[in-house]
């Protein structure tokens, strides 16, 4: 299809088409128009199936997502060792680039599409009441249908590490390696010590805005807050949001640390490879190497020095218990012959919860002419991204403004409730996302914007930042192809629920501040539920009444297969990330978390794999 033809479908599909099948039209006109993102000489090959099996490597990684791409990146600068990478996704498409698409990317081939366990006492407002686990499956992983928030959380989350036994995870000893990673593109940002300029990911503010992210800063500065820089000396106060993005566009981990190694000799990749288990010589205990099927075929590889998992923190675990290294008991239910008991696998999970569906409508919005604020799925915003680079497509709505602060249960140096500004609230645009993404049911999302579905409206959600309950992945069966079973148990503390109204009420003091008052915000007051309707709105009752209808989380699964010392039963992995028992298997991503850490988990996932990387190469006496 040429460019005329395509730009009259891609216009015929945003009038008529059904929703997202402007997306078929837009990526070929990328394709045609955009030699920046198509970028081809760089993305990395698969490697053909005929020269897979029965082969060896030094390492073999499993999963390219946003750890698994820095380890492959970091072990094959070293020209003698050959990494074999493995992820069950194909190549990122070329629209996961633009911001703005950032919605679309969920329940679609990108995503695993997995669901959690069906719960009475939380995401109750969702089809069979159970919770979306939005997954990136493809080169990149999450980081490619993440919302590219660059958030390292707080220096306290890793001397907490460090002081739990994990000698060389305090926040002096990992800071090096956020900034070995970073290319910061923001003026002010860099000449920082928290901030690094020669590494492989773009660190920037987002190309365009609606410019309603002044009025929050202002908001904060006016309730005593300072706007700093919240990556660096202090995690407290608000911020516009820095962004893992290059040239404007997202830097998925792929992207950032993939193609740079994509000619390396000695770097393989293998796509749309599943894996089923790591296979593991009982006698001597020692991984040797693995088995995963592409296309019908099953194929086993072997490494001479390691398999590494980086398969993030629900499948991870999945794999180990596969792999007959897990819960004994759960094992055998299983029937999966228990090869190292390890009761800690797939135990400890944690997220960062948030209450859905609260907007503030504003009875005198700012002007409708203003052209920033304007919907980016329509044909001009498509034209002006594809021909100029620029326009609303570089955006992110949802997240224009960030503020981590401290409620009354902790000290100002550790914030315990992170916002997010969005200049438009889920009343607007239909009930499309939030049932296709968020499984709200019609009726709960009628309920809520009945009535108000055109007025406009922003919206602060509040995250709580360190949960205190812990839900737990297990095996729903030995079939390695199966969804395993997620049960995240929020609110299980009902601490998290106390702090998460505590938050919300805090972020509806932003709302009366003189500089968002000019807007004259107020909340929309549509209950949620017959259920919560019969407590005042907004009350307490009210707010845990609702947050039990519309959970929604950040989408940071982590902790599953946590860190931790000798002594500590429930750790999976020592503090060099090697699994306990078995020789020559690490896990390094997300899952090795001992506690989530205080903010957006893809720079700390990353920050694994920069030192994972490093543990391997020490380990292996070879240069660092
Ligand atoms: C919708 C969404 C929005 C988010 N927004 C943000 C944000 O704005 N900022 C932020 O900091 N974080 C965000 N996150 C979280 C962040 O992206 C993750 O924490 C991070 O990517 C985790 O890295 P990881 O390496 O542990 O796992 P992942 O990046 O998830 O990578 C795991 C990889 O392993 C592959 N894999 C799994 N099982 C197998 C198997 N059996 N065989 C082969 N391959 C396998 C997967 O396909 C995937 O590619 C978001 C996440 C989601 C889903
Ligand atoms: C950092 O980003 C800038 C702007 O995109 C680019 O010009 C520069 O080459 C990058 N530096 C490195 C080390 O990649
Ligand atoms: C619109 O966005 C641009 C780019 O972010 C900004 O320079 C401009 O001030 C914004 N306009 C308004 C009215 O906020
Ligand atoms: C970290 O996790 C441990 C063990 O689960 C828990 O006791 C501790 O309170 C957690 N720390 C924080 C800061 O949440
Ligand atoms: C690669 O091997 C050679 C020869 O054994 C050795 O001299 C060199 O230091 C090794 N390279 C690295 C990066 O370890």
């Amino acid at each position: 299809m040429d460019v005329a033809n395509a730009y009259t479908a891609l216009d015929v599909a945003f009038k008529f088409g059904p929703p997202l099948s402007y997306l078929v039209f837009f990526n070929i006109l990328i394709y045609h128009l955009r030699p920046d993102i198509v970028d081809e000489k760089n993305r990395p090959k698969n490697v053909p199936a005929i020269n897979l099996d029965s082969r060896e490597y030094d390492f073999v990684v499993v999963g390219a997502g946003a750890a698994g791409c820095v380890i492959a990146n970091r072990l094959t600068e070293n020209a003698n060792w050959t990494v074999l990478l493995l992820e069950a996704g194909g190549e990122e498409p070329y629209y996961t680039d633009v911001p703005a698409t950032y919605l679309s990317q969920q329940r679609s081939d990108l995503d695993w599409n997995f669901e959690a366990e069906p719960s009475t006492t939380y995401c109750k407002g969702m089809t069979g009441n159970r919770c979306r686990v939005p997954r990136g499956k493809a080169l990149g992983g999450s980081s490619t249908i993440n919302s590219m928030l660059y958030v390292r959380g707080n220096r306290r989350d890793y001397d907490g590490w460090r002081d739990q036994g994990n000698p060389g995870w305090g926040y002096e000893d990992v800071l090096p390696y956020f900034t070995k990673s970073e290319n910061v593109t923001i003026g002010g940002l860099r000449g920082s010590r928290y901030h690094g300029t020669r590494g492989y990911l773009g660190v920037d503010y987002f190309r365009f805005t609606s410019g309603m992210a002044e009025y929050f800063l202002e908001a904060g500065r006016q309730l005593g807050f300072q706007v700093v820089d919240t990556n660096g000396e202090s995690q407290l106060g608000f911020t516009l949001p820095q962004l893992t993005l290059t040239n404007g566009l997202k830097a998925t981990a792929s992207k950032a640390f993939l193609r740079p190694a994509a000619r390396r000799k000695n770097f393989f990749l293998s796509a749309r490879s599943m894996v089923h288990k790591v296979i593991v010589d009982r006698k001597t205990g020692t991984a040797e190497g693995v088995r995963f099927r592409r296309g019908g075929k099953m194929y086993t590889v072997r490494a001479r020095k390691e398999v590494i998992l980086s398969a993030g923190a629900i499948q991870s675990p999945q794999l180990l218990m596969l792999s007959g290294i897990g819960p004994r008991k759960h094992l055998e239910e299983m029937g999966i012959p228990v090869v190292q008991e390890r009761c800690g696998v797939g135990r400890n999970f944690q997220d960062h919860a948030l209450i859905g569906g609260l907007v503030f409508l504003m009875d005198a919005p700012p002007p409708e002419s203003d052209p920033n604020i304007t919907d980016a799925e329509n044909s001009a915003a498509a034209r002006r991204f594809l021909e100029d680079n620029e326009g609303p497509m570089m955006d992110l709505p949802e997240i224009e403004g960030m503020a981590f602060v401290n409620s009354r249960f902790t000290t100002p140096d550790y914030p315990d409730i992170q916002f997010l500004f969005g200049p438009q609230g889920d009343n607007l645009g239909g009930d499309f996302y939030p049932r296709r993404n968020g499984g709200i049911r019609k009726e709960v999302y009628d309920s809520l914007f009945k009535g108000v579905e055109d007025i406009r409206s922003f919206r602060i959600p509040a995250t709580i930042l360190r949960p205190k309950s812990r839900g737990y992945v297990e095996l729903r069966s030995a079939d390695p192809e199966e969804h395993p079973v997620i049960v995240p148990k929020f609110f299980d503390d009902p601490m998290d629920l106390e702090l998460l109204v505590e938050g919300t009420y805090m972020a509806e003091k932003v709302s009366r501040t003189p500089s968002m008052r000019r807007f004259k915000p107020r909340l929309n007051s549509n209950p949620i539920s017959p259920e919560c309707a019969k407590f005042p709105f907004f009350s307490r009752d009210y707010l845990r009444c609702h947050a039990r209808y519309y959970t929604q989380t950040a989408e940071h699964p982590s902790c599953t297969c946590r860190m931790g010392p000798a002594d500590d039963p429930m750790a999976v992995v020592d503090p060099r990330l090697r699994v306990y028992g078995i020789k020559n298997l690490r896990v390094i991503d997300a899952s090795i978390m001992p506690n989530i850490t205080s903010g957006n988990t893809y720079a700390p996932a990353m920050m694994i794999g920069e030192k994972g990387a490093d543990l391997i190469k020490e380990d292996h006496g070879a240069r660092r």
